[in-house]
């Protein structure tokens, strides 16, 4: 069995994570999560949280995962968050071109459909399942769509990305934010895509975790305070033909990195993701080529975790300009725009002539106005303003444009996204985590006590004469104290260590002869297995310490 085999095999028969629906035959690209992995996650988005929602003062929030379809028009993902698609002639299993093409190291990204189709022909790649013929080639949408409601249903998609929940929240959180720029917010929830073959576990699902920070910039300095502070976090980063490890400011310096704020968040995610354990040289930064941009991106580094598969993209950094803002501010027709009291500048607004709109618009004139006030001046020409779910059109002598000075700056800001599958990195984390005792060839997870599901399993080295008792009554303690913990009586202490280890337990207490008589117990560490002995009363205490990674104990 290889690594990966050896972790999902671990998985499965500890409760970390399991194929969802398997009574009924399972469906491809949904896993459950059990009572391990549930935990696992939980405190995985936990340490998150606090890198990012606390430390950095984001703002988050918590918005629908179904969502209508105007936001995902606006947002460009209807038209653009689509793969291409081939199925097979023969057996009818899909394929997502982009991969089949990978695999024969040929050319797979920017293509349209038809250059797709000639490569497959010209390679003569036929279906990996069967070998039967491919079909022709098509943009498939990945989202799933819905209807909302029974009578005059409206149509809407299951979120790819909970991004849009705060892009469409902008001005309820510029308030929040005291209108200050730059601000940032953060979700963390589902995201669900219609992937053409979830082949892959974890790694590829059709309900995923998501950890998505939103940082809104001003497009002039694009920065964000503490950029100093990280300026010296070494980076590794493939750029074109480039891998190199530098200081994320001197990589800011040169111009391999676009600003500051993704600079700056660069870091935070290899800060965020060694602190959770995975190891400092399992993790890179990897430039996304022209082709490769998603359709809202200027800039955008994948976070790559090494697993036994390769490097695996466990996050996405973009610089989404002010893409999305600008669409939504044109689907919408609202302002989404930040001020900042800095310098002096001229404004060009539409000023509506009532004379004209009043006869021409009757009872809907003053509504007419509204819109228009809110737009932009276009060149020249007639303006279409959407009013009362109508589109009306308002032709040039009904309106002006007229040039002000403003005393400050306004704009739609533009947006830094940080975004984080939680899903891959918990594969990747058990898949760093796991190794094999040499000699016993027991299994351990080596999983940090910040993130391991439980922290310490209380264990009498007999099931008699007190010990247990004992035992259980400080387990229920460190419980009350919000340890996460279980209590262990059966089987050999051996084999209990070992059912410990394999699950990542950090710290195994032990109560033997020695505790009844001077009140202290061995706490056991999963790594190295030595142990020490420490008195009953500073047991909570050091436990707690070392937990929070306070203290170390060995
Ligand atoms: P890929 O190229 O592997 O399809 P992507 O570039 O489409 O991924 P993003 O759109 O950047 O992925 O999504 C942000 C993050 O969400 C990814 O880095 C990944 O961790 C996670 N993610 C995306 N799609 C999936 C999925 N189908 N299953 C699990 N996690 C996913
Ligand atoms: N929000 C970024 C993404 O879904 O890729």
């Amino acid at each position: 069995m290889g690594r990966a085999e050896k972790v999902l095999e671990l998985a499965k028969r500890r409760g970390f994570f399991w194929p969802s629906f398997e009574i009924y035959g399972g469906m491809a690209g949904f896993y459950d999560y059990g009572p391990l992995g549930t935990a696992l996650r939980r405190n995985i988005a936990e340490v998150w949280r606090r890198k990012f929602v606390l430390e950095e003062g984001l703002l988050e929030i918590d918005t629908p995962d179904i969502t209508p379809a105007v936001v995902f028009r606006a947002s460009g993902h209807e038209e653009q968050f689509t793969d291409l698609m081939v199925t097979c002639t023969s057996c009818g299993a899909a394929w997502r071109v982009d991969e089949l093409l990978e695999e024969r190291g040929l050319p797979h990204e920017g293509l349209s459909a038809e250059e797709a189709e000639r490569l497959l022909r010209e390679a003569g790649i036929r279906c990996p399942s069967c070998g039967g013929e491919l079909g022709g080639v098509r943009p498939f949408g990945l989202m799933f769509s819905l209807e909302v409601g029974a009578a005059g249903a409206k149509r809407a998609y299951l979120r790819p990305e909970t991004a849009q929940g705060i892009f469409i929240n902008f001005l309820n959180l510029y308030y929040q934010a005291r209108s200050r720029i730059p601000f940032g917010a953060a979700t963390i929830g589902k995201g669900y895509r219609n992937e053409i073959s979830p082949r892959k576990g974890l790694i590829r699902l059709r309900e995923f975790n998501m950890a998505e920070a939103e940082i809104f910039v001003d497009p002039e300095t694009k920065d964000w305070p503490g950029f100093e502070a990280l300026s010296g976090v070494p980076l590794r980063l493939v750029h074109g033909e480039a891998e190199e490890v530098l200081p994320v400011g001197e990589a800011v310096s040169r111009g391999i990195i676009g600003s500051r704020a993704l600079g700056y968040f660069m870091a935070k995610t290899k800060l965020f993701l060694e602190e959770i354990g995975i190891p400092p040289e399992k993790i890179r930064f990897r430039k996304h080529r022209k082709e490769e941009l998603a359709h809202y991106s200027s800039e955008t580094w994948d976070a790559e975790i090494e697993i036994s598969q390769g490097w695996l993209e466990v996050a996405g950094l973009s610089d989404r300009t002010d893409y999305d803002l600008r669409r939504h501010e044109e689907h919408s027709g609202e302002r989404l725009r930040a001020f900042v009291q800095e310098g002096v500048s001229r404004v060009r607004r539409i000023r509506p002539k009532m004379g004209v709109l009043g006869p021409m618009f009757k009872s809907e004139a003053q509504e007419v106005a509204r819109a228009l006030r809110g737009m932009e001046p276009p060149p020249s020409g007639p303006i279409r303003v959407e009013v009362g779910g109508r589109s009306l059109e308002v032709p040039p002598e009904a309106y002006e444009v007229v040039e002000e000075e403003v005393h400050g700056r306004s704009f739609i800001p533009h947006v830094i996204e940080p975004s984080f599958g939680l899903d891959r990195i918990l594969y990747c984390l058990l898949e760093n985590s796991y190794y094999e005792r040499e000699g016993t060839g027991y299994r351990v997870l080596a999983l940090r006590p910040n993130v391991a599901p439980v922290k310490a399993v209380f264990l009498p080295l007999v099931a008699k004469d007190g010990l247990d008792s004992l035992a259980r009554e400080w387990w229920r303690r460190a419980l009350a104290e919000g340890i996460e913990s279980y209590y262990d009586d059966s089987g050999s202490i051996g084999r209990r260590y070992a059912r410990a280890d394999e699950i990542g337990v950090p710290f195994a207490v032990t109560f033997d002869y020695r505790t009844k008589e001077d009140g202290t117990v061995t706490v056991r560490d999963r790594d190295s297995t030595q142990q020490v002995r420490i008195p009953l009363e500073e047991l909570i205490p050091t436990l707690k310490d070392a937990i929070a990674g306070r203290r170390k104990i060995f």
